[in-house]
């Protein structure tokens, strides 16, 4: 489904490279709209029906252009007469349709080289003054053009990549080896913004304010007067959504609010006062916890807890959606990832390692429609929103807390005991990184229950009873994760803040798993 912003638009045509996600995020952090599409995209496409393309992107990709069934690129934008860059595997395809040849494997190169410019170039943005400098830029990739199309000249080189950077003779297309969108390349940032700026003269409109500007303009063609309903979960995403549509149809929205019963410390009053007291929005408090606690007893394994917890949550939803009966429209807060995500998940090529849920999902025979005004927007654009819409700092710049909350948090069956003892837990680790200021040093922290008893002395008495684990990661994308380095006494602080104020632990233990192998939850 096709979703826009704005109409003017740099694409980005994606060849399946790890780092698309990165050049969409950079071309927008200079302040210009960009979309992703397939790299097979075709020129009548629906998608790009109601887009003016200002200048096309081809990223890189796994594959080798030589290799049969290998991607090509699509002949419709050689032909719309616009500014084109292709990267890595861009570069080569472009290259290939043009006549250059390609050698496959011949000199790998992974990591930092220098770029020696050899002519000038408007990509360079030193058209009048060239000087042959030397750039530090990142590389990554197999294969390499060994010979360009006549058309095109070199403008730069490294020493194991003698066509690093190509342009046409005469258009506005140009080619890099490197990786201009990964921050090793220096001057990255400065080329592709000579070349989103200067050569395709992309309007800098890309800013919080106009961005809530479309949305809200948006919001209000799409639903007119009906009423729309948004589950409530406290998190980034949906805060920011409410916050967004409250601004643009005020009353004609209203929140869900499920109170799971498996929610952090004070979080249902926290929410609640938040958006209720102070921002003035219609919220609806579900208390569901019973029903949750008892659908869930008996149940240990991690992916049936989240089965379970998914259909009460819709369920509870549905209920709750037939007594308001003006609503017609359910929104959600699916951002740009998800959508890249679940688009490149159609293949079915990807293992469930987790089976996430996105809470508040449409049952397929619900009759509302859908909104989702953040689709198109990455995390970091979403909580600059925020802040534009005045949501405090500690609710934009949160932690992410996963939709079965504090069930996966328990390993096996969850107990109301142990989620009274995990709320506590949490709430110091979350209390004391605050109070060191590393809260924001790492991306995410949470404590988990393990329901195994060990033998502790508290005073001159036994105790034998339950252990926790501390798990503190440093991510970008949550694919990936490091356990975070906290220092020693800090965690000693905590550790010894734990024993002593919550009854029932006898030992506090910090996870130091990476993921991969781990993963950031436990369960
Ligand atoms: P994992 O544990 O897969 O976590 O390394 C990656 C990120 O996803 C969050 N997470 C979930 N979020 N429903 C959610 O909404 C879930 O079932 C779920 N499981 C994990 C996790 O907190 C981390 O941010």
């Amino acid at each position: 489904m096709c979703q826009t912003v704005f109409k003017s638009v740099v694409l980005i045509l994606d060849f399946g490279s790890q780092y698309t996600q990165l050049i969409a995020r950079r071309v927008r952090e200079i302040g210009v709209y960009c979309e992703i599409v397939d790299a097979h995209v075709m020129e009548n496409d629906e998608c790009l029906k109601h887009l003016s393309i200002q200048a096309i992107i081809l990223s890189g990709g796994p594959e080798s252009t030589i290799a049969q069934h290998a991607p090509t690129v699509p002949e419709w934008i050689f032909q719309i007469n616009k500014p084109i860059l292709g990267v890595c595997y861009g570069m080569q395809v472009m290259a290939l349709r043009f006549g250059g040849k390609i050698s496959q494997g011949a000199l790998h190169e992974f990591g930092e080289a220098t770029l020696k410019l050899k002519s000038e170039s408007a990509l360079w943005g030193n058209e009048s003054s060239f000087q042959p400098k030397e750039h530090t830029v990142w590389m990554s990739h197999g294969d390499q053009i060994i010979d360009i199309p006549e058309d095109f000249k070199l403008i730069a080189s490294t020493e194991n990549c003698p066509f690093a950077a190509i342009s046409h003779q005469s258009k506005p297309w140009y080619g890099l080896q490197f990786h201009p969108e990964v921050t090793h390349t220096l001057e990255g940032i400065q080329w592709l913004t000579h070349f989103v700026v200067d050569i395709a003269g992309c309007e800098k409109n890309w800013m919080p304010d106009s961005i809530i500007a479309k949305l809200i303009e948006q919001i209000r063609k799409k639903v007119g007067s009906s009423q729309v309903l948004l589950g409530l979960s406290g998190g980034v995403d949906s805060s920011v959504l409410a916050a967004l549509l409250h601004r643009a149809i005020g009353d004609q929205l209203v929140c869900v609010f499920v109170d799971n019963g498996l929610l952090r410390l004070h979080e249902a009053e926290n929410v609640l006062s938040q958006f209720k007291t102070h921002m003035g929005l219609r919220v609806v408090h579900v208390d569901a916890s019973n029903a949750f606690l008892e659908a869930l007893e008996g149940i240990s394994d991690p992916e049936l807890k989240r089965k379970v917890i998914g259909q009460q949550f819709i369920d509870i939803f549905e209920q709750e959606a037939l007594k308001l009966k003006q609503v017609t429209w359910l929104a959600q807060g699916t951002i740009y990832p998800d959508v890249i995500e679940s688009a490149g998940s159609q293949t079915g090529k990807a293992h469930v390692i987790k089976s996430h849920h996105n809470v508040g999902g449409l049952p397929s025979h619900m009759t509302l429609n859908l909104i989702e005004p953040l689709r198109l927007l990455f995390k970091d654009e979403v909580r600059k929103i925020g802040l534009k819409l005045k949501l405090p700092d500690h609710l934009v710049y949160r932690h992410p807390f996963p939709g079965p909350g504090l069930s996966v948090r328990i390993l096996g069956e969850v107990k109301y005991q142990y989620i009274l003892l995990l709320r506590q837990v949490d709430a110091i680790f979350m209390e004391e990184l605050q109070k060191a200021d590393l809260y924001y040093k790492v991306n995410q922290a949470f404590a988990v229950f393990l329901p195994i008893k060990s033998v502790g002395v508290v005073g001159d008495a036994r105790l034998y009873s339950y252990v926790v684990s501390l798990r503190a990661v440093e991510t970008i994308d949550f694919m990936t994760a490091r356990w975070a380095h906290l220092p020693y006494e800090f965690l000693s602080r905590v550790s010894s803040r734990i024993m002593n104020e919550v009854h029932d632990i006898a030992r506090v233990t910090y996870d130091i798993s990476d993921k991969p192998p781990a993963t950031i939850e436990w369960e």
